[in-house]
């Protein structure tokens, strides 16, 4: 409670290396991560924007803290949602899935790292979506099947 209602980081950053989103506004659980990473492939700075609930902001905002100063490889690695539950002292188990949307951005925010400076993909990084980005691109897909299934007839 005390990290939704004074959150760490929070906010967009300027001169952010890269910037990844998950989830999706229409249903409200959207997440903005900015990192600064250095050439040397450490997080300097990491923010976040959150349209999520309490955990989300909570767990967003604990991501952002356990991330500084890693290499991307070592985010890549030791950042999970188990790992960023317990940090924040654990979750109700429908919340699970705020927590696991927040570290699905931040994966998704190393990956894009590399495409977007064109740097060959290293070995430590799988072809394969990890857990969390396999879920955030499930609740994107979901919320994006009931947003047109709400939407009235002549919208459609
Ligand atoms: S982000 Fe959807 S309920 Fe928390």
């Amino acid at each position: 409670m005390d990290l939704f209602r004074n959150p760490k980081n929070l906010g967009k950053m300027d001169d952010a290396t890269v910037v990844a989103i998950a989830g999706n506004p229409a249903c409200g659980d959207m997440i903005t991560f900015y990192l600064k990473i250095t050439d040397q492939q450490v997080i300097e700075k990491a923010t976040f924007e959150s349209y999520g609930c309490a955990a989300n902001i909570a767990t967003s905002s604990i991501v952002t803290e356990m991330i500084k100063g890693l290499t991307l490889e070592k985010a890549w690695n030791d950042i999970t949602w188990k790992k960023v539950t317990e940090e924040i002292g654990g979750l109700p188990s429908v919340k699970f899935h705020c927590g696991v949307l927040a570290v699905g951005a931040l994966k998704r925010a190393i990956r894009l790292y590399f495409t977007q400076k064109k740097i060959p993909k290293p070995a430590w990084l799988p072809e394969e979506h990890t857990f969390e980005e396999k879920q955030a691109l499930e609740e994107e897909e979901l919320a994006k099947t009931l947003s047109k299934k709400m939407k009235p007839e002549a919208e459609k």
